[in-house]
């Protein structure tokens, strides 16, 4: 079997990866030619995935990239994995994924099956990618080509969590097509839930994402309830999960990152106002959320005032710019939102992430580009008036943290367990 995969970033390549190694000859579709370049060449541009596994599958020949959308002629299955992000007024920009539709309708051939894996509100794939590829192709969905939609479930920085082993939900446009989807997917996939129809897998990676976003959000919430009744929600945490059920632990930060939970919710209330439905929880969740930098930066405010500082002129260093510990992803992470509040408040800003040597260019924050990670060294930390920890990377050594820097706001509560000095740390 040959399939295509289009798309080759933090989904869409380890789903290649994975068909190729169970011995499905994979072809990889970007229209980013630099990618397609580095993988050909066996390079890896994602941190967690190994050159050596992507050279070994392209010298084996299972694994091939390229930019030319009219060889998915020659292959039985073409996977979506496009981005699905926000427009500026939070409605969905379904852009990526309409272009994508736009480029392989014209090269669709009869029986080939096409899954949308994007996440992205329920009713795209048998609406608006439908109607796409119906009209640029001249064949009908579920007659002439299989339709379905399957939505990608990954744990960033999590070793153990292997594309193999996560359970793969897939809703099809009719019964036929979820038969094909399930037989294309059963060949690198253990578990396969289906479901009855491309709305209700939609609607599923909605659910999860939703789910994520409330909880942060009620955590983030209780946090503040709790320190105005002098009780450490971290504390509160750590005893309610000894709950045998019922109780699963969420933890609180400085706001959400990532290219899903900030998200995803928002294609949902997009589309419930379309139907008159009200989505208050996820409306609440992100008001109480994206507020979440502003109170860290009045917390790193009364920690300075507390050493007769104040931001302004203050050498504050953000620790941790990805969205997560342990990855290499910034996209959407808070830690922009703190540098960019801590500058606006006159602070002389820097930030060190092992992961995040330099600043890349981003459309949300152009003005951080090629900002470089400061050293990590006894001079550079202890010179700084604050180090405000956004995300706790285990690559960082905490214990020279403690020992070098003069005042320390830790939202990850990651300096619970190392001894430091009265008023050092203020949790955030
Ligand atoms: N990153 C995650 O952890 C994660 C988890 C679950 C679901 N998702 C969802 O998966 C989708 C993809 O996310 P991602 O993190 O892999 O994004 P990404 O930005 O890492 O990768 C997307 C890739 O698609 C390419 N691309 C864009 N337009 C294209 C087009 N018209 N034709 C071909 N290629 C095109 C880009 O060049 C890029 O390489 C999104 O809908 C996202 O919400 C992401």
């Amino acid at each position: 079997m040959n399939l295509a995969i289009i798309g080759l970033g933090y989904v869409g390549l380890p789903l290649a990866l994975q068909f190729a190694r169970s011995g499905v000859r994979v072809l990889g579709l970007d229209i980013d030619a630099k990618k397609v370049s580095a993988l050909n060449a066996g390079r890896s541009y994602i941190q967690h995935i190994a050159a050596g596994e992507i050279k070994k599958l392209v010298r084996a020949k299972k694994f091939s990239a390229s930019t030319d959308f009219a060889e998915i002629k020659n292959v039985a299955a073409i996977l979506i994995c496009v981005p699905t992000p926000l427009k500026k007024n939070r409605a969905p920009d379904l852009s990526f994924v309409l272009n994508t539709g736009k480029s392989i309708a014209p090269h669709l051939q009869r029986g080939q099956l096409v899954v949308l894996e994007s996440t992205t509100y329920p009713g795209t794939t048998e609406n608006e990618l439908r109607a796409i590829l119906e009209k640029h192709s001249g064949l009908k969905a579920g007659k002439d080509f299989h339709l379905a939609f399957s939505p990608e479930r990954e744990d960033p920085g999590n070793p153990q969590s292997k594309v193999a082993d996560i359970p793969k939900v897939i809703g099809g446009y009719t019964p036929a097509c979820l038969a094909a989807a399930e037989k294309v997917y059963a060949r690198a996939i253990r578990t396969l839930v289906p479901v009855a129809n491309c709305r209700t897998a939609e609607a599923t990676k909605l659910l999860e994402n939703v789910f994520r976003g409330v909880n942060i959000a009620l955590v983030n919430e209780l946090k503040g309830v709790y320190a105005a009744m002098d009780i450490d929600v971290w504390d509160v945490i750590a005893a309610a999960k000894t709950k045998p059920f019922g109780f699963m632990p969420f933890y609180p930060g400085p706001g959400l990152g990532g290219h899903c939970i900030p998200i995803d919710p928002f294609y949902l209330a997009w589309r419930a106002k379309q139907v008159g439905q009200e989505t208050r929880f996820v409306e609440l969740a992100g008001e109480i959320n994206r507020a979440m930098p502003e109170k860290i930066v009045a917390h790193v405010a009364k920690a300075l005032a507390a050493q007769n500082k104040k931001i302004s002129g203050a050498k504050i260093l953000v620790l941790g710019l990805a969205y997560k510990a342990n990855v290499d992803d910034d996209r959407e992470s808070p830690s922009y939102v703190l540098m960019n509040l801590l500058q606006a408040r006159g602070a002389k800003v820097c930030y060190h992430d092992p992961h995040v040597p330099v600043i890349r260019p981003t459309r949300e924050h152009p003005q951080w580009a090629g900002k470089k990670s400061v050293k990590w060294n006894r001079k550079t930390i202890s010179t700084c008036d604050a180090v405000l920890i956004s995300t706790a990377h285990a690559a960082v050594n905490y214990q020279q943290l403690a020992d070098w820097a003069p005042l320390i706001v830790d939202t990850r509560n990651v300096l619970a367990e190392i001894e430091t000095a009265p008023g050092q740390v203020w949790k955030a």
